[in-house]
């Protein structure tokens, strides 16, 4: 295979974890403890293991977690009522409900019940709206890690182009507004753009976030782009691929994330990191 690199997310994350671990340890010198609230509805295996590593993480960075393990038929309001206690709990910092929520349960009413300087995925409309003006606040973490990522590897995203592929609010979206914060040039396409892989290729930087497993191979790929991969899938076998096709791709690459190790173990670092910022938030 020709030179690219493995843009590795599983030592990147371990570095920035021991850096707050540090930065933890010296906020606990001061006596400031960082707390984070945990809320899970029900017990969805996938939700249950996210929702157990991101303990593990505060755990290994010493932020305190308290969870919230709530049967799946909570009604709406007392949901809302945790929420609304832990916002006015000084001792709390961070506030995660994981998604999703059962259709009983507006999820964008909880979200929107979190205290946005308790809102440590990123998801408040506040959060977003600060985003894109350029103001202090939380960032949602998928985002906020492939920057971390593109950043610790000393790629230039400064006048790059960027294509986007996808625009959820918590990747797509947000994703945007960073690249642009830091002066690249984005485009974002999505089920309805026409020739995909052609604008595609415009791409210097092409971040992939559309659920489709293996969708993008190396036709949409411009000869020594960076290829982030958002996605993540199991096969029949139980075997785990993104939304590109590694193998098919990574040799165009200059630079590539794999699945799993890419930016999956990012999120969580971020949510850590965003944690460990909300005790700056917090101060104004
Ligand atoms: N479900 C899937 N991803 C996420 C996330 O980043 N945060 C929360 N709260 N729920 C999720």
């Amino acid at each position: 295979m020709p030179d690219f690199e493995l843009i590795d997310g599983k030592r990147i994350s371990k570095e920035l974890k021991d850096e707050l671990k540090e930065k933890v340890a010296k906020y606990k010198e001061e006596g400031i403890n960082i707390t984070l609230a945990v809320i899970q509805v029900g017990n969805d295996k996938a939700s249950s293991i996210y929702v157990n590593n991101k303990k593990k993480a505060c755990e290994y960075i010493g932020i305190n977690s308290v969870s919230y393990e709530l049967e799946e038929n909570v009604s709406e309001e007392e949901l809302l009522e945790i929420i609304k206690k832990l916002n006015n709990d000084d001792n709390i910092n961070g506030i995660l409900v994981q998604l999703p929520l059962p259709k009983h349960i507006s999820e964008d009413k909880v979200i929107e019940t979190i205290d946005p300087k308790k809102d440590v995925d990123g998801f408040h409309p506040m959060s977003v709206g600060a985003l894109s003006i350029g103001k202090k606040g939380f960032i949602s973490c998928t985002p906020y890690g492939i920057i971390e990522l593109l950043k610790r590897m000393n790629i230039e995203i400064d006048g790059k182009e960027c294509v986007i592929v996808g625009r959820s609010n918590i990747v797509g979206k947000p994703m945007e507004m960073l690249m642009l914060r830091e002066n690249a040039t984005v485009t974002i396409a999505h089920s309805h753009t026409k020739n995909l892989k052609e604008v595609a290729k415009r791409a210097d930087i092409l971040i992939v976030a559309i659920g489709k497993p293996k969708f993008i191979t190396s036709e949409y790929i411009k000869e020594g782009a960076v290829v982030i991969d958002v996605g993540i899938h199991r096969n029949e076998n139980n075997k785990m691929c993104g939304d590109v096709d590694f193998l098919d791709v990574a040799p165009h690459t200059s630079a590539i994330t794999p699945v799993p190790g890419g930016v999956g173990p990012m999120t969580i670092a971020m949510l850590m990191k965003n944690c460990v910022n909300a005790v700056e938030i917090q101060k104004d």
